[in-house]
């Protein structure tokens, strides 16, 4: 059966990543969490002093090519984990310290440039699940599937909280629905590559829907799409 290219694109805290990475491993695609990207480039700037109190956003592009990301399978966890510059920041991405600069640092034309250009070449040969805020749009505008997942914020501020508190940070639930309003805001109005659903995605509402009902009605789509290859 041939391969496809599915782009799963949306508001941050949709649980994007959750139902990629299970779609991913169910049909042996790879799967690829360009959010991830954007955000080990942040935790460089921040590392750098380049975004902070105060920003050298031209430090930031001057370094560009020093920032070496990879995805290392980890055979024990069952997916791959991101590595900056040879060191696994996995854990350290997904904190509020990166969440609240990650937005700012993805306007920046250049840094999209390079991802962009990195995400394509992992997905020369079909058969990978990616998701992001600008896959079906900019970067694999003729994937064969192409789902765009919404949620109230409130159900993705009450997603991300839990997650959060699970892995012992100290936040707010305030703190949480103000940060996933602000980056819906910032993402959807930048100038470069804003999300938006591309004219052929389907729209996924899943305010009010588990896991497994996601899947299996996200999985049914794809085993649609690649049936009529
Ligand atoms: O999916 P995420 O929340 O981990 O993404 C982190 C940020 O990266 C998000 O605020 C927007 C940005 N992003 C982007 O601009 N383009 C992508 N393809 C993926 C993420």
């Amino acid at each position: 059966m041939e391969k496809i290219t599915i782009a799963i694109d949306g508001y941050s805290s949709t649980g994007k990543s959750t139902v990629a990475k299970k779609l991913a491993a169910e049909l042996n695609y790879i799967y690829v969490d360009t959010g991830a990207m954007y955000r080990a480039v942040t935790l460089f700037a921040i590392e750098n002093s380049c975004i902070g109190d105060t920003d050298n956003i031209p430090g930031l592009i001057e370094n560009l090519p020093n920032i070496n990301l990879n995805f290392v399978p980890n055979k024990e966890l069952g997916f791959s984990e991101m590595y900056l510059n040879g060191k696994n920041v996995e854990g350290e991405i997904r904190t509020m310290k990166v969440s609240r600069e990650v937005s700012k640092v993805a306007t920046i034309p250049e840094v999209r440039h390079k991802l962009v250009e990195m995400q394509q070449q992992m997905g020369k040969e079909k058969g990978l699940v990616m998701d992001g805020r600008d896959i079906g749009t900019v970067v694999f505008p003729d994937a064969e599937l192409k789902i765009f997942m919404t949620a109230s914020a409130n159900a993705r501020a009450t997603r991300r909280y839990k997650e959060l508190l699970d892995r012992g940070e100290d936040v707010s639930f305030e703190e949480i629905l103000e940060n996933v309003q602000k980056r819906d805001f910032i993402d959807s109005t930048r100038e470069i590559s804003p999300l938006k659903k591309a004219e052929d995605a389907i729209k996924f509402d899943n305010s009010d829907m588990g896991l497994e009902e996601q899947f299996e009605r996200i999985h049914d789509f794809a085993l649609r799409v690649i049936e009529k290859q």
